[in-house]
């Protein structure tokens, strides 16, 4: 399910980013760029606004917009996750890192979470694939990628939760070298997504998905 905006769009952080480049067809990647960043996706009113003022034809920037895997014309999350499934990755286990990563956001890979923090998705093949599994979190690589890995760096970059591990639901039975599996990181992955089932084995608790 992806987070729509509630209410009409704020066009106002689009003067600053207009501002930056010269107003024609030359600036049109920058601007579509920076309006990324700002709002995580390219909203239609946005890019119709933009096309206006670079004084481009509408056909051309979605053109654009379209052409670009790293634009999206659908809203995403402020943090995104991003889980290679090409052939090494694959062989390696990435699926068991996107089933842990559905289950632990309760939404399928390719969706964002209700309010709009984080977005779940798959590509194929960044390169990387020497370090497989490679999942990418919010522009960081992470190498040999274990659940508990990717939620280390999902909470590093996505904060800690104040919620209680008795309220989370989450048992901790494994231990690490950086001090997981204590009711602190516990808690803190349900800062993220949702409480897991406690029928549902974790990635600390299965010894399927975290091998390290
Ligand atoms: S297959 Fe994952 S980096 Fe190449």
């Amino acid at each position: 399910m992806s987070a729509l905006p509630a209410t009409p769009l704020d066009l106002a952080p689009l003067e600053p980013i207009l501002a930056r480049y010269p107003a024609d067809r030359r600036s049109l990647v920058m601007v579509l760029q920076d309006v990324q960043a700002a709002w995580h996706y390219l909203p239609r009113e946005v890019l119709n606004r933009v096309a206006e003022r670079l004084a481009v034809p509408r056909s051309h920037v979605y053109h654009v917009a379209t052409f670009y895997k790293h634009f999206s014309l659908t809203p995403r999350g402020a943090h995104t996750c991003t889980v290679c499934m090409g052939t090494a990755c694959h062989v390696r286990g990435a699926g068991l890192l996107v089933e842990h990563l559905e289950r632990r956001t309760g939404m399928k890979a390719g969706d964002t979470t209700p309010d709009g923090r984080l977005t779940v998705e798959t590509v194929n093949c960044v390169g990387a694939c020497a370090l497989g599994p490679v999942v990418i979190v919010d522009g960081q690589y992470v190498g040999s990628a274990t659940a508990r890995k990717v939620d280390r760096a999902l909470e590093a970059c996505m904060g800690h939760a104040e919620r209680k591990p008795e309220d989370s639901g989450i048992t901790s039975n494994g231990g690490d070298s950086l001090g997981a599996g204590t009711d602190r990181q516990a808690s803190s992955v349900v800062a993220w997504g949702r409480p897991p089932d406690p029928q549902t084995p974790t990635a600390s608790g299965d010894g399927k998905e975290d091998t390290e």
